[in-house]
């Protein structure tokens, strides 16, 4: 199994069928209060990992770009709610800090595209997910864990990509 070192797991995806699957597995471990931050160019596939992450995390509702309302709010029949953001459009700082992190992960899960640009906004803890183009239908996915809640579910998505230990 490909570790570069404990917190980082390293995932070639040969379709975006596949990086949905992932995300389906991811998603289904999302626990209220988790913040996943998925960097990559213009399509990398970050979009088509949250459809898995929705998916997996019990959306009801389908998913689709943020871009131009920055936030996108799933629901489950539970109540549950997933915050899907994309910071592509934000222009400034200050604009950003308009939008309650804080108040989203008291509510749910967030889900951040484009994080580079919120930065300062975003907790210490959090997983990190960079995509790079590798072909076509290619793409590297490091999923890097920061913190220990973040370690516990890198470890929980290593097994249930993998099995074993
Ligand atoms: N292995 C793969 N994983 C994910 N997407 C892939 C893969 N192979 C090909 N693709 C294609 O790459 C594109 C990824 O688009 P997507 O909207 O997910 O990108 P994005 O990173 O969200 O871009 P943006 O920054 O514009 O929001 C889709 O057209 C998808 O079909
Ligand atoms: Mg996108």
């Amino acid at each position: 199994m490909p570790i570069l070192d404990a917190h980082t797991l390293e995932f070639f995806s040969r379709s975006p069928e596949q990086t949905r699957r992932v995300g389906m597995r991811l998603g289904g471990l999302l626990q209220s209060g988790d913040v996943v931050c998925l960097q990559g160019d213009l399509g990398a596939g970050k979009t088509t990992l949250v459809q898995g992450l929705a998916q997996g995390w019990g959306s009801l509702d389908p998913v689709s770009s943020p871009t131009f309302i920055i936030v996108n709010v799933y629901r489950r029949p539970d109540d549950g709610q997933l915050f899907h953001m994309d910071a592509y459009r934000l222009e400034s700082a200050p604009e950003a800090a308009e939008l309650d992190l804080d108040e989203m992960l008291a509510q749910g899960s967030v889900l951040v595209e484009w994080p580079e640009l919120i930065r300062e906004i975003l907790p210490e803890q959090h997983m990190w997910i960079s995509f790079e183009y590798v072909a076509e239908e290619n793409r590297q996915m490091l999923i890097k864990a920061k913190g220990a809640r973040y370690d516990a579910l890198l470890t929980e998505l290593r097994q249930d990509l993998y099995g074993g230990d």
